[in-house]
């Protein structure tokens, strides 16, 4: 664990104040609270004023507290706890965190590291000679499953390789930040199976065990035909042993017809293998491509469309959001069944979201969803 402390004296200022904006911002986040409970508002404060500062200064901390009517030391407390704060000056384009906990280490965190010493400073929260960037190891940001990761400002990018960190430092050092999308860097659908769902594609059936073919031991099994005799009728028994004769028999039939039927989980990936056959690259429904325009559209900005499913569209043609967008039923599952997606395409709403980007960019689809594309 990091020790989180202010920064030295030389370097805090000596007051601090939200801007107008951000002062009546506060006012109104501060009235979402119930009277007496106004002090929860001290993270959003916080955190605004670290948006407008570009860290967390003692000022800001002593403005915050007197505002919530809160002791110092309550608010120093939340600052220093959650690394999310920035307790001196960080870089002004980026800040890179890299997880360093168990899960990010065993994938390969330590190589991130040795990235951002290469490309930014040998040491931790240093600033690179322009003052752009800085660094800092974190512990574990939940993100585990799609390990190792980095945390910059508030985005994760996840699933990274030193090379694709070095791209997106790159890109935040030019100022184009925004152009990377968050979240996992491969063929992932936020933490589900790269390439897409591997279980529960089939319904579910019981499932056959070696238990149901039990050969004979101490305890003599019975066959199915004695399980299904009527009680009262004898069975043909052997006089000697008092066991029926057929048992041991039939219990070896069993055993070879068990064996003879393969298991579930052995039968259920080539079941898999034939549904999930590829179409042809000849088949009519295949949508038609365009060559590479000048300036082809992001097609990352679909949400399930990452950099491998946005080469693989590029080897089709597929360049534009006009392009997706005008995909009829017929298209859209040739695409799908070509990505092996298994109706990703539909679930996602891949037409809605390009009809949006194509129409208006990212303002259009911000008005659609209510959110920003990936
Ligand atoms: S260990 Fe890195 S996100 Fe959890």
């Amino acid at each position: 664990m990091s020790v989180r402390r202010l920064a030295e004296d030389s370097v805090q200022p000596a007051v601090f104040a939200f801007n107008e904006e951000n002062a009546a911002w506060a006012e109104a986040t501060i009235r979402k609270y119930p009277e007496g409970r106004q002090q929860s508002a001290v993270i959003p404060l916080l955190m605004r004023a670290q948006e407008q500062d570009g860290w967390v200064t003692r000022a800001a901390i002593e403005h915050v507290a007197n505002k919530l009517d809160m002791p110092y030391i309550r608010v120093l407390e939340v600052a220093t706890f959650y690394t999310q704060f920035q307790l001196k000056p960080v870089g002004t384009r980026a800040h890179i965190q890299v997880c360093g906990t168990t899960p990010c280490m065993l994938r390969g965190a330590e190589d991130l590291m040795k990235v951002c010493q290469h490309k930014i400073h040998h040491d931790p929260f240093e600033l690179n000679a322009d003052g752009t960037l800085s660094w800092e190891e974190v512990e574990c940001q939940g993100a585990c499953v799609n390990a190792p990761m980095v945390i910059i400002f508030k985005d994760a990018y996840e699933d990274l390789t030193p090379e694709r960190l070095e791209e997106i430092i790159d890109a935040f050092e030019a100022g184009k930040g925004d152009q990377i999308k968050p979240g996992p860097q491969i063929d992932r659908y936020f933490s589900a199976p790269e390439g897409g769902p591997q279980t529960l594609l089939e319904d579910v059936k019981p499932v056959r065990t070696n238990l149901d073919a039990q050969p004979a031991t101490d305890a003599a099994p019975v066959p199915p035909a004695e399980a299904a005799r009527p009680k009262d009728t004898a069975p043909e028994t052997d006089p000697k042993l008092k066991t029926p004769a057929t048992a041991p028999k039939a219990a070896a039939a069993n055993v070879k017809a068990a064996e003879a039927q393969p298991l579930k989980s052995e039968a259920a990936p080539k079941a898999a293998a034939a549904k999930a056959e590829k179409p042809s690259l000849e088949d009519k429904n295949r949508p038609k491509g365009i060559d590479r325009p000048a300036e082809p559209d992001d097609l990352k900005m679909i949400s399930g469309v990452g950099p491998k499913i946005e080469g693989i569209l590029h080897e089709l043609g597929i360049y534009t959001f006009a392009q997706v967008a005008a995909w009829k039923k017929a298209e859209r599952e040739w695409v799908d069944g070509y990505l092996n997606f298994k109706g990703r395409i539909e679930r996602d709403d891949w037409v809605k979201q390009a009809k949006a980007l194509a129409k208006g960019g990212e303002a259009e689809y911000i008005k659609v969803f209510g959110k920003k594309p990936r």
